[in-house]
C-alpha cells in the first residue's frame, strides 16, 4: 500500500538537514542571546531563522498544511492541534546548549494528521545523528533500525531528566525531590542531555532506559514521541495514563514497569497547558 505520507516525511528529513547546516554554521559566530519567560529561558536569532526556514520550505510543498512553532507561539501564535495536517517545529530544541557549545542540539519535527503522529525527525546536528520514526514502521538513526533497552529492573537502568528553566524555588524543590527519590531506588545514573528530543532519542536508542520531565513543550516532545514509540518504549503521564502532549509533561520509558516504578516517585504538578491561550 502507498504512503500518502512518505513526501512529506523525505522533505522533513531534507528540510532538518539543511537546518542542521544553519546551526552548524551559526556555531562558529557570536551568537545573540535574548530572553523569554524568564532570565534563564533563552532564545537566539538562529532558533528564529531556522524556524522561518522550515516553515517557509514547508509552506512550498504543502500550502495547505498548519504549523505549530516554537518560535512562532513564542511571538503569539496560537498552539491549536487540529486534525488538520500539522507541522510541529522546535528550530533548535537545547538552545541553552546551542549558546553555551554544549554539543546536544536537534532541530525537531513531527507531523500530526488528525492529532496522531504519522512521522518524526529529530536531527542531532553536531553528532550529525538523523533520528527518524514513520507511525507503523519503525524508527531509525542514520538508516539504523533502533530498539529501546530490554533492562527489567529499574535499579541497573540510567534515567534522564532535565532542570527545566524555572527557577522558582517550589518548581526547583519538586524537581529536587523527584530527583533525590529515583537516584536513591537506586538506580545506576540520571543524566540531562539538555534536550528533550535527545534525551527521548536515547530512551529510543537503548542507552537509557527512560526519560522524564515535567515543563516541555509540545514542540519539543511531538517528534520524539513516535521515534521512541516505533522503537518499542512506552509514553506516560507523570501521574499514571496516556501521555497528552500539550499537558506538558512526559514519562518516556523502555517498557512500562520501568514507567510506573518512575511515576510513583515524581511530585507532580501541572504547568499551564501549551494549547490554553494567554490571558489578556
Ligand atoms: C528545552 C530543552 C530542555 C528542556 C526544556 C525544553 P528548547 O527546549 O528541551 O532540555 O529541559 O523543557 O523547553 O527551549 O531548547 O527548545
Amino acid at each position: 500500500m502507498s504512503d500518502i505520507w512518505h513526501n512529506a516525511m523525505d522533505h522533513a528529513v531534507a528540510i532538518a538537514r539543511q537546518a542542521g547546516d544553519v546551526v552548524r554554521e551559526a556555531l562558529r559566530d557570536d551568537r545573540m542571546v535574548m530572553t523569554k519567560t524568564s532570565s534563564v529561558d533563552l532564545v537566539t536569532q538562529t532558533d528564529q531563522k531556522v524556524e522561518k526556514l522550515i516553515i517557509q520550505s514547508v509552506k512550498e510543498k504543502f500550502p495547505t498544511h498548519r504549523f505549530i512553532g516554537e518560535e512562532s507561539v513564542a511571538a503569539g501564535e496560537a498552539c491549536d492541534l487540529t486534525d488538520s495536517p500539522t507541522w510541529i517545529i522546535d528550530p533548535i530544541d537545547g538552545t541553552t546548549n546551542f549558546v553555551h557549545g554544549f554539543p546536544f542540539v536537534a532541530v525537531s519535527i513531527g507531523f500530526s494528521v488528525n492529532k496522531q503522529m504519522e512521522f518524526g525527525v529529530v536531527y542531532s546536528c553536531l553528532e550529525d545523528k538523523m533520528f527518524t520514526a514513520r507511525r507503523g514502521k519503525g524508527a531509525f538513526c542514520n538508516g539504523n533500525l533502533l530498539q529501546v533497552s530490554e533492562q527489567e529492573d529499574i535499579r541497573q537502568s540510567i534515567i534522564a531528566t532535565e532542570f527545566g528553566s524555572s527557577r522558582d524555588p517550589e518548581a526547583v524543590n519538586n524537581i529536587f525531590s523527584s530527583l533525590r527519590s529515583i537516584l536513591c531506588i537506586p538506580v545506576h545514573g540520571v543524566r540531562s542531555a539538555g534536550s528533550a528530543a535527545i534525551n527521548m532519542c536515547l530512551v529510543a536508542s537503548g542507552c537509557v532506559e527512560a526519560y522524564y520531565e515535567i515543563g516541555i513543550h509540545v514542540w519539543d516532545v511531538a517528534a520524539s514521541s513516535l521515534i521512541v514509540s516505533e522503537a518499542g518504549g512506552v509514553l506516560m503521564d507523570v501521574e499514571g495514563g496516556a501521555v497528552d502532549l500539550m499537558s506538558r509533561r512526559i514519562v518516556a520509558a523502555n517498557r512500562r514497569t520501568i514507567a510506573e516504578r518512575i511515576i510513583k516517585e515524581i511530585s507532580s504538578f501541572s504547568p499551564p497547558r501549551d494549547d490554553t491561550p494567554p490571558q489578556q
